[in-house]
């Protein structure tokens, strides 16, 4: 047997990695300004994590959703407290796409509707319900588009006020930050009167912070720099910087039944350990802050780029725009310079997801390797 070949790869084959640098099996050294895109969040191979983890899985790695979990409670406790959600309450799974899923079903069950308000260029994931709430034809397979859909143009708050008025949707949901889309943020008030619509029209208000959440952009939420509270929050990528573990973030205003949700690996010990050990290092190390005040810095420098069009997003969530298709930078990036960058759905757009705990330094070591590709690089006619 072989791999499924569905992803089109670099031939790098990296066998280590330490904070924010991979080494590969020549023991070449990477940038990762990528993070696996936006998982890593404190660092690859924390000693902290690590430890963690070893001492959990030597312990009891998995057990059901049957039995009583403190670890489920201590990271749903540090959780709350550190993102600013105290009283909210946390379901447990092991990927993005199961938790927009599961936060849908939330909405659903609770307002007894159907449709969902989605934005367009949004990406929320692959499975059934996920996939049909992503503007990408292209990943949809026949049996994935549903009727219950209405997308609307991105900011439009006519749009959504009109698609809300129907009172036919359980939900509207919104990325903290559109990621695969190439980072676009909802402005604050454009979120403080969607808020306000949702909460008029009995709506719930599902904020996808699946890529934006966990410190990223300065905030443990995106969302939070325009001062509202969602009804519903989704997590994954940085929760368990690289351990498969999601959650769903539930207001108080829902009230749980036996048998509404569940899952046989989500919540397990194993992966209770990873996020509780990323929490106390993204609050010890004071990665918020760090990101916050980082990524100031990247925008104020990739601004000073006469060859950059347009610069995007906020802390450790960064787009940029060149004038033309950026495969050929990022690719000279990677095999020249060793450094790993993302893309985005829009071809000329690079993505910087870096862990959190990257370094001024490596920040200028990225600067210089990138003025000299976008100085070199043949712009096409
Ligand atoms: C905003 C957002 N939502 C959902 C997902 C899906 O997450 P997963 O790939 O873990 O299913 C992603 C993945 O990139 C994402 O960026």
């Amino acid at each position: 047997m072989k791999p499924f070949d569905v992803y089109p790869l670099y031939s790098v084959t990296p066998e280590r990695a330490k904070g924010s640098w991979l080494w590969d099996e020549n023991g070449t050294r990477y940038l990762d300004l990528y993070g696996g895109h936006a998982v890593i969040s404190i660092g690859h191979s924390h000693p902290h994590y690590v430890h963690a983890i070893k001492n959990q899985v030597e312990k009891l790695g998995f057990y059901s959703n049957a039995v009583l979990n403190p670890l489920q409670d201590q990271l749903a406790a540090l959780l709350g407290e550190l993102s600013g959600y105290p009283d909210y309450q946390l379901f447990m799974i092991n990927s993005g796409a199961e938790a927009i899923e599961n936060a849908l079903k939330v909405a659903s069950f609770a307002t007894g509707r159907q449709k969902v308000i989605m934005l367009e260029r949004a990406f929320h994931g692959r499975t059934a319900g996920a996939v049909a709430i992503t503007d990408n034809p292209k990943i949809q397979a026949a049996i994935n588009p549903i009727d219950h859909v209405i997308k609307i143009p991105f900011g439009d708050l006519d749009a959504l006020e009109n698609a809300l008025s129907l009172k036919e949707a359980c939900a509207f949901i919104v990325e903290g930050i559109q990621g695969v889309g190439g980072i676009y943020s909802p402005e604050a008030e454009y979120l403080q009167a969607a808020k306000s619509l949702c909460d008029r029209t009995g709506t719930v208000m599902i904020l996808d912070e699946i890529q934006s959440g966990y410190g990223r952009t300065g905030a443990f939420f995106a969302h939070q720099h325009a001062g509202i509270k969602a009804d519903i929050i989704t997590i994954a990528k940085g929760m368990g910087n690289g351990f498969p573990v999601g959650g769903v973030l539930i207001g108080p205003q829902f009230t749980p039944w036996h048998g509404m949700l569940g899952t046989t690996f989500g919540g397990n010990h194993l992966a209770c350990a990873a996020g509780i050990a990323v929490l106390e290092v993204l609050r010890d190390e004071r990665l918020m802050l760090h990101a916050g005040y980082l990524g100031n810095y990247l925008i104020r420098r990739l601004k000073e780029i006469p060859a950059i069009t347009d610069v995007r997003g906020r802390g450790l969530m960064i787009g940029f725009s060149l004038p033309y298709s950026s495969a050929d930078v990022r690719k000279r990036l990677l095999m020249e310079h060793h450094i790993f960058t993302g893309s985005a759905s829009d071809p000329n757009t690079v993505r910087l997801l870096p862990p959190l705990s990257v370094t001024k330094g490596q920040i200028d070591l990225f600067f210089e390797a990138l003025i000299q590709v976008l100085q070199t690089t043949p712009q096409p006619a």
